[in-house]
């Protein structure tokens, strides 16, 4: 499809959605008795429920023609492939074969990589792996950030009940130096392992943490040949990696064709596999690529990816000021929305067609949410009754075990109620006659109502994933990954570099500088600073810490000392 008539499409698109803005989503189950039925798909053991979507069973048809028209499926099937499907980085984004079944597609190399990650990941659990006085490892320092971060310690968390046997994972990701001073007070270094995880071996954030991990374990008498024991690394880039000391036989390689966040499958996951087993990390690609499968073989209307694609699309046609909303009704999913920020809009936060041109819609919707039922004591007063109608993914899983208060049960009910009463709100005669039922005057009942009446009509779209296991929870963020690349090419745009990141990052370098000359008393370390705004940050945070010098002041001899 070219540019124009891709302009055209979305154009007569942005029409049909601007006469759907108002229909009563009660009117479309009124009008399409079929609706929950064909609105409800089955995917590698998930059901996802869009029947709560302001979309009508034409509406859908007419999206469906035109994700053919904007060939998704043969962009779908270039992506499995392995083609280059990353053309501003000529590269593919071939996550999927990290997850393709042994000697069913898995290239050699992700093989050879995954049984170097079991027999490290069975040592380290079994206790062979010892730190260099011979303690158990008992702890995991992950250092690393983005998606060399989110999606280990979401995972991690969500399996956090099959991850007996394995030592407790910890995340350092954040270069605020609190972070990793909270965290060195609970670790004893002689049981503690440091997996370094940076695909570019490059980023600022990693780097600067890996040597305040590295000078706590030297502080502690390990010694130089000792580290090897205690830190272990991830990488695309092995010979920066080497170069910085990470021993060969505890350097796990993966690719340039695997995107930062989508990596997750790669040795990226060597905590996880350190926490759930080789056996628990196997099931986890073994769903996600039960999920795989079905995006390459449904149909394009059965397509889980894709209706989950399509519901964002049209909405973002339906209302550009809304954002996207996911409330997990399960706790140990409670990074989920963190998890999905990074890959919906580090994906697709962009401007411009994949051949460069502006574009003329909206792309990524901001995404947010947190935990049911937390969530519900928090910010959605503002989904019921705010001015604006934010549309919900509630994911929910199904109970592991039984519990005597039976709170899994209210949890559900929960859930589906949020959904029920986005949609049906509640009208002013109801809320009038529940007000006057309860005791009080017409008047008194007329004036008190307006607070209580919820609008309604709010859309929502329902996940079950079953229960959450390694296989369901890989599924799930295939899912996810399946549909952002979707979105991605009915929208036109590049879903697997992220530009947008890096220009903040080169910019700290000079500011990083002059900050620290400011620091250091140069009156003119700012002046090379071109904005004034910035500028002036500079000079004022630069004589702030001037004037607050902890450093200076903790290595001045004290009173008493
Ligand atoms: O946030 C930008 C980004 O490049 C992400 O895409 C990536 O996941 C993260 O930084 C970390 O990069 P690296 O793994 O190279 O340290």
């Amino acid at each position: 499809m070219t540019p124009i008539e891709r302009h055209q499409r979305i154009g007569m698109l942005q029409a049909q959605a601007s006469t759907a803005r108002n229909v009563r989503l009660l009117s479309l189950f009124e009008r399409e008795p079929q609706r929950v039925h064909s609105f409800t798909l089955e995917a590698a053991g998930l059901c996802l429920d869009i029947s709560r979507q302001r979309l009508s069973m034409a509406q859908r048809l007419a999206l469906l023609d035109y994700a053919v028209a904007a060939g998704v499926p043969a962009r779908r099937d270039a992506l499995l492939a392995g083609a280059v499907v990353n053309p501003t980085e000529h590269r593919p984004a071939w996550h999927t074969a990290l997850r393709a079944p042994a000697g069913a597609g898995q290239p050699a190399e992700v093989a050879e990589c995954l049984q170097r990650m079991t027999r490290f990941a069975a040592a380290v659990r079994g206790g062979e792996w010892r730190g260099e006085r011979g303690e158990v490892l008992s702890d995991v320092i992950c250092v690393g950030i983005g998606g060399s971060h989110l999606g280990p310690q979401l995972a991690s968390e969500a399996l956090a009940a099959h991850a007996a046997g394995g030592p407790r994972l910890h995340f350092l990701s954040n270069v605020d130096p609190a972070a990793w001073q909270t965290l060195q007070a609970q670790l004893d270094p002689h049981r503690s392992l440091a997996i370094i995880a940076s695909k570019s071996w490059r980023t600022l954030e990693t780097a600067r943490n890996m040597d305040a991990v590295v000078a706590w374990f030297e502080a502690a008498g390990i010694s130089r040949p000792g580290l090897s024991r205690h830190l272990a690394g991830v990488t695309a880039a092995p010979a920066l990696a080497t170069a910085s000391g990470i021993a060969a036989e505890s350097l796990f390689p993966f690719w340039d064709w695997v995107g930062g966040r989508y990596s997750l499958w790669s040795a990226i996951g060597l905590p996880l596999m350190l926490a759930v087993g080789p056996a628990g990390f196997q099931s986890m690609l073994t769903g996600a690529h039960a999920m795989d499968r079905h995006f390459a073989q449904a149909p394009l209307g059965e397509n889980a990816p894709v209706a989950l694609a399509l519901v964002a699309f049209w909405n973002r046609l339906l209302d550009p000021a809304a954002t996207e909303v996911v409330a997990p009704y399960c706790e140990p999913l409670r990074r989920l929305p963190s998890y999905l920020q990074q890959l919906q809009m580090e994906s697709n936060g962009k401007s411009v067609d994949e051949t460069g041109h502006a574009l003329d819609w909206h792309t990524a919707a901001v995404t947010w949410g947190a935990a049911g039922t937390d969530a519900q004591h928090s910010f959605f007063q503002a989904l019921h009754q705010g001015t604006a109608a934010h549309p919900v993914e509630f994911v929910l899983a199904l109970p592991d075990r039984p519990d005597p208060q039976r709170r899994d049960e209210a949890l559900l009910a929960n859930a589906i109620a949020q959904a029920q009463a986005l949609m049906l709100g509640r009208s002013r005669e109801a809320v009038e006659h529940a007000l006057r039922a309860a005791g009080m005057s017409e008047a008194q009942a007329a004036q008190a109502a307006s607070h209580r009446v919820h609008a309604g009509d709010r859309p929502s779209t329902t996940l079950l994933i079953g229960r959450l296991t390694p296989q369901t929870l890989g599924a799930l963020i295939a899912l996810y990954e399946h549909k952002t690349a979707v979105l991605a090419w009915l929208w036109g745009i590049n879903p697997f570099d992220q530009w947008g990141v890096e220009l903040g990052k080169q910019m700290a370098g000079p500011i990083e500088t002059a900050l620290r000359a400011a620091r250091e008393g140069d009156a003119g370390a700012a002046g090379a600073i071109a904005d004034p705004a910035t500028r002036a940050w500079v000079e004022r945070l630069g004589a702030a810490l001037q004037a607050d010098d902890l450093i200076r002041s903790a290595a001045a001899p004290r009173p008493g000392d």
